[in-house]
């Protein structure tokens, strides 16, 4: 179970990012809190209204945002969270991330959180077997990001299940 758990979830740019909505309500109902932040080009592969309203908590996006009640955008979610997951996470992101680059709300969250951080990926099997993707991958496993693996289709670059990152969360920050 995962009550009273608030996780950070990020949204990329990736074909599978409607998937996102399930995901979110599945933690939900494991008792999670879920605050998302969605990458600008995210917006284009699900809408930042649905994701809202499975949420249930403000979306956000944009980094340079006057915020309504004072709470320091760039940092408050990454201060507050047991978790920041990324699902689906871009090979864009992965490079930011793996290189300390911080352009946008989200990967600023990346850079900026002390929580654990789990990536679930899902990178065209082309883009993924790049030797950039590769590498960066590789530096942020060594820098103590998760990544969850598709067990079914032994692929990894193919999103993983929801039940599958759902497990790896459980795992990771409700440990038994
Ligand atoms: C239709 C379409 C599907 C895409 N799917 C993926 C994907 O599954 N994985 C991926 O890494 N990039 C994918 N891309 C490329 C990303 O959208 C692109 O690299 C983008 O800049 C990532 O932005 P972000 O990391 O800021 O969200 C896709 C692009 C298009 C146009």
């Amino acid at each position: 179970m995962l009550s009273e758990k608030i996780i950070t979830l990020g949204i990329t740019a990736c074909s599978p990012a409607v998937q996102a909505l399930t995901l979110i309500r599945e933690l939900k109902k494991r008792g999670a809190q879920v605050h998302v932040v969605m990458t600008t080009n995210a917006v284009n592969f699900v809408t930042p209204l649905m994701v809202q309203r499975e949420a249930g908590t403000p979306v956000q996006i944009e980094q340079f945002e006057i915020p309504k009640a004072y709470d320091m955008n760039h940092q408050s979610l990454s201060v507050k969270s047991d978790l920041l997951l990324v699902a689906p996470v871009s090979a864009n992101t992965i490079g930011k991330a793996a290189n300390g680059i911080a352009d946008n709300l989200l990967t600023t969250n990346i850079l900026s959180t002390t929580a654990p951080i789990i990536f679930a990926t899902h990178i065209n099997p082309t883009m993924y077997s790049k030797a950039s993707v590769q590498r960066n991958m590789k530096l942020l496993k060594e820098d103590g990001v998760i990544f969850v693996e598709n067990k079914e289709t032994k692929f990894p670059s193919v999103f993983p299940s929801i039940e599958d990152i759902i497990k790896t969360v459980e795992k990771v920050i409700s440990p038994e």
